[in-house]
């Protein structure tokens, strides 16, 4: 396993459209299990392929609280199902969007279909934070990010703080 690096926002291969996996093979295997470890390692609670700079149709999440055994999903080519009409909100972040936050609002519940690390056709109800993550994780894969859903002020302050933060770093000289 390898830990990838995760691209930031802004960056061209995070507005990409991702195309469905062909099939879960050894090749997709390994990606799910490089972006499990990415995603353990950053750490966060998720990681769609193009935060990796893979245009492909792959999520990977775990909202297992710390202390409690892992509990890592791998959905290939997911599709939501069903949604619930009842909505949520969440004070979602992002690992390509470091350090920012905005409420956003999502249907509270609902049941996708996806591929397993197995290549099984399997269906999933999620609700609470499973359900914000795996919505926010499919969003990545139509190059929709969080703060997409934000007002357009809201937005434009979330990019210039994370282009502010970008300039400093790279500004810093290395000890
Ligand atoms: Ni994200």
């Amino acid at each position: 396993m390898a830990i990838l690096p995760i691209i930031t926002a802004p960056d061209p291969r995070l507005k990409r459209t991702c195309r469905p996996v062909a099939a879960v093979d050894d090749e997709i295997r390994r990606m799910m299990d490089d972006m499990l470890e990415t995603m353990y390692a950053a750490p966060g609670i998720g990681l769609a392929a193009p935060q990796v700079g893979v245009d492909l149709r792959v999520i990977v999440v775990d909202v297992a609280k710390e202390g409690s055994p892992p509990s890592p999903h791998c959905l290939a080519n997911p599709e939501i199902l069903w949604s619930s009409e009842d909505h949520a909100l969440y004070n979602e972040g992002c690992l390509s969007l470091p350090e920012q936050f905005a409420e956003v609002e999502r249907p509270a519940k609902v049941r996708v279909g996806y591929l397993d690390r197995d290549g099984k056709p399997r269906e999933l109800e999620a609700d609470g934070l499973l359900a914000v993550c795996i919505q926010h994780e499919m969003d990545h894969l139509e190059g929709v990010l969080f703060v997409d859903h934000v007002s357009r002020l809201k937005r434009e302050m979330i990019l210039k703080r994370l282009a502010k933060a970008k300039k400093r770093e790279s500004e810093s000289v290395p000890a």
